[in-house]
């Protein structure tokens, strides 16, 4: 019977109901991996991560031979899925010096990844020139100084920079992850964008080779980024425009993101229009890429009424802090019963704020202790965001593929909660 009934598509690709009804992830029972690794865990889905992947590879060559997709590491920069990447020949962007050192980890050679930032320092920028990094993405005036006395210091070949623009134009997601409005604390606007230009084009230093834009993230729809490209059209025609990433990613069964295939499409077709061939499109995806890969396993603790029904899990605002500062949504579902509704109830946290809850809305079939709860669609941004607050460590994450699981990462000991003391 309950093979029958349907899993939420925000699942994993190749999630299913098990013949016990279970949720398998990976080919893994989701209770399994509960049992053997313990919660709160991330559990990915290893062969999701390679098909997006290669859907965003296709969808391009699809279109065209000259482009590159650089995965924003800043999704999940876990080593493990960053290497998955890797692996897959995409390129990577990191917006530090720690990031970059995740890069370099995971396997990205220096000239498959671009330095973000609106803030490098010049020791981030040691770095990057040092790793031999392909783009230093310039978001303001200030660092070309900066920039050209690192290479000043290492005497070596001009650093390939491109320049980030903001384009003006707002597409339709949370203020504090919209960027492309003018009013905005990255890349250069107005005057500044030829300042650069003749800044760096004068620079014994620098060689300027493309353009870069980032409008914002989660987007579901797709003419900002047409827009986008069409407010940039007076700029000289630069060797690459990277257009940053922003694809967004259903959290729940209602929403209705662009297929990736529409998304490419869109991008390509607008920087042909209006730079015509001989441009390399890049692009930059995070979410898109990592998001619906992975699920969060959670344990029930408590299960209390009075005016909701609140259960209470062992994790929280610390693994995902996006409930918390962007009001975002989320599905809830028992492991053991994962297409099956239930009781309402809010699914929270173990911490100690009124605000940490997870799942506004869930429903639950007969919500108990001990009962494993899962969240999908908690890869992009929840590992990254993690935290230890209330002295939480932070939770594993495991690659299931194929029936067998791994800790890629493991679960953080008390103890590391005051290692850094001295
Ligand atoms: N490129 C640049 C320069 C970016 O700043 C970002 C995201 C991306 C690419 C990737 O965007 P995506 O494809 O993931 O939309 N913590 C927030 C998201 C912050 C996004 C920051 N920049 C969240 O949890 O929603």
């Amino acid at each position: 019977m309950a093979a029958l009934q349907q899993l939420s598509p925000v699942f994993p690709i190749g999630s299913r109901i098990n013949d016990q009804g279970h949720l398998e992830v990976g080919g893994c029972d989701a209770l399994d991996l509960a049992a053997e690794f313990g919660t709160p865990a991330y559990v990915v889905a290893e062969d999701d991560l390679r098909v997006r992947a290669r859907q965003f590879k296709d969808a391009f060559a699809a279109h065209t031979g000259d482009y590159e997709v650089v995965f924003a590491s800043k999704a999940f920069p876990c080593t493990a899925v960053m290497r998955v990447f890797a692996e897959e020949g995409l390129g990577c962007d990191v917006a530090s010096a720690g990031e970059l050192a995740l890069a370099l980890q995971a396997g990205f050679p220096g000239e498959r990844i671009h330095l973000h930032g609106n803030a490098k320092s010049l020791d981030e920028l040691r770095v990057a020139r040092a790793a031999n990094v392909r783009h230093v993405v310039i978001d303001n005036i200030d660092e070309i100084a900066r920039l050209e006395q690192v290479v000043r210091e290492d005497a070596g070949p001009p650093q390939p920079v491109s320049i980030r623009v903001t384009p003006g134009v707002r597409g339709d997601t949370h203020d504090k992850i919209s960027t492309g409005q003018t009013d905005s604390k990255f890349g250069l606007t107005g005057a500044d964008v030829q300042n650069a230009i003749e800044r760096i084009e004068g620079s014994d230093q620098l060689e300027l080779e493309g353009v870069h834009m980032h409008i914002g993230s989660q987007l579901l729809a797709l003419a900002p980024f047409r827009e986008a490209v069409e407010a940039i059209a007076e700029l000289p025609k630069f060797r690459e425009v990277n257009l940053g990433g922003g694809l967004g990613v259903a959290y729940t069964r209602e929403q209705e993101p662009p297929r990736i295939a529409d998304y490419v499409q869109t991008k390509v077709s607008a920087v042909r229009e209006v730079f015509g061939d001989g441009v390399r499109v890049v692009d930059e995806p995070g979410r898109a890429l990592v998001a619906n890969s992975t699920v969060t396993l959670y344990t029930v603790q408590s299960v209390k009424t009075n005016v909701s029904t609140y259960v209470a899990v062992d994790g929280g605002m610390s693994d995902n802090l996006r409930p918390m500062l962007y009001g975002a949504r989320y599905e809830a579902h028992a492991a053991a019963q994962p297409a099956t509704g239930g009781v309402p109830c809010k699914l929270v946290g173990k911490h100690c704020e009124s605000g940490d809850v997870i799942v506004e809305d869930a429903h639950l079939p007969d919500p108990k202790v001990g009962d494993v709860i899962v969240t999908p669609a908690t890869g992009g941004y929840g590992f990254a965001m993690a935290n230890t607050y209330n002295g939480i460590p932070r939770a594993p994450v495991v690659f299931a593929s194929g029936g067998d699981a791994r800790v890629v990462v493991r679960r953080e000991r008390p103890e590391e909660l005051f290692a850094r003391d001295v």
